[in-house]
């Protein structure tokens, strides 16, 4: 299957979910199912992107989405530049804009940034000349995490519409719940966030989801338990008494699950802290499908680009 020339997105860049139709979400997971059976396939790898140049444009951490979109760019036969801010100029004072255009005017055609700060995507698209993708900016939205994320539960159910899914942990400094919150509403899905009064942000009830404190309860309402580790790196503040505690209330077991009168999904966007938010048993389990995530991924991203790039075809 191929998509035709009236199925393009409705924006140039992808900034984040907030700025996407459910048309456009519905394009980019369709697009990633041809890219998914070219990913199965003994060459994997499709002629779509070759005069295209991508730089990763990294200000933060990152293990899978960094190695996923460079997978996904090698796989599309696109050039591509990879830039580390440990290692680079802006260390010598240089400003955001000047380190794009500089990488820019070696003829870059799409810049995937992830940034410490929210917002920081949508500010560089305002000021330079190339397509943006969002790679994760602060704690505002991760929207290629929140697409492969949809891509997945579509892979398990069959569709996203009507599925219940709870989103447990830390919401407050999570870009992934925002994301994940809006794209799942667009799909049809209910969504729920669950963890301590401190980790849920005062707005999320205006966000349209059902808001639980109790662990237990969200379990047995949902059909998909998103996982979320506690943000240690972007807490300045003791947001819960402590670590132990935390585990006690919210940590997902295999005995908790086993005591559910229903089999559940388990998922996590990683990096995971095994025995906080979830048990070996459970990561590692039948229920969960985390490496299926990480896997999906590469698809997503693969539709994300070449829809970006505003191409049509495939295989050419
Ligand atoms: N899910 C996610 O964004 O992981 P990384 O921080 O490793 O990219």
């Amino acid at each position: 299957m191929s998509t035709t020339a009236e199925q393009q997105l409705s924006t140039k860049h992808l900034l984040g979910i907030k700025e996407l139709t459910r048309e456009d979400i519905q394009l980019i997971l369709d697009t990633a199912e041809n890219f998914k059976d070219i990913l199965n396939r003994p060459i994997k790898k499709v002629p779509s992107l070759r005069d295209i140049t991508i730089a990763n444009v990294f200000f933060e951490n990152s293990t899978r989405t960094k190695l996923s979109f460079e997978l996904a760019q090698k796989r599309l036969s696109a050039d591509i530049i990879n830039f580390a801010s440990a290692s680079s100029s802006v260390n010598k004072g240089e400003t955001l804009i000047d380190t794009v255009n500089n990488i820019l005017s070696m003829k870059v055609d799409i810049i995937v940034m992830r940034h410490p700060y929210a917002g920081a995507g949508v500010f560089l698209s305002r000021h330079v000349d190339a397509r943006i993708v969002n790679a994760g900016d602060g704690a505002h939205e991760h929207p290629t995490q929140a697409l492969l994320d949809a891509f997945s539960i579509r892979q398990k159910f069959g569709e996203v519409a009507g599925k219940k899914v709870a989103i447990i942990g830390d919401i407050l400094h999570s870009r992934v719940a925002l994301s994940n919150i809006l794209c799942l509403q667009k799909l049809g899905a209910e969504v729920m966030v669950c963890g301590p009064t401190t980790l849920i942000p005062k707005y999320a009830s205006s966000l349209g989801v059902k808001v639980e404190h109790n662990l237990r309860k969200a379990l047995e309402w949902c059909d998909v338990a998103n996982m979320l580790r506690i943000q240690l790196e972007r807490q300045d503040i003791a947001y819960f008494p402590s670590l132990r505690e935390y585990v006690m209330l919210y940590g997902v077991n295999k005995a908790i699950l086993d005591s559910l009168d229903k089999e559940i999904t388990i998922m996590h966007p990683g990096p995971i802290n095994r025995g906080v938010e979830l048990t070996s048993d459970v990561a590692d389990s039948d229920h969960s499908i985390i490496l299926e995530q990480v896997e999906n991924g590469v698809a997503v991203r693969m539709a994300v680009l070449y829809l970006l790039a505003g191409r049509r075809s495939l295989e050419n």
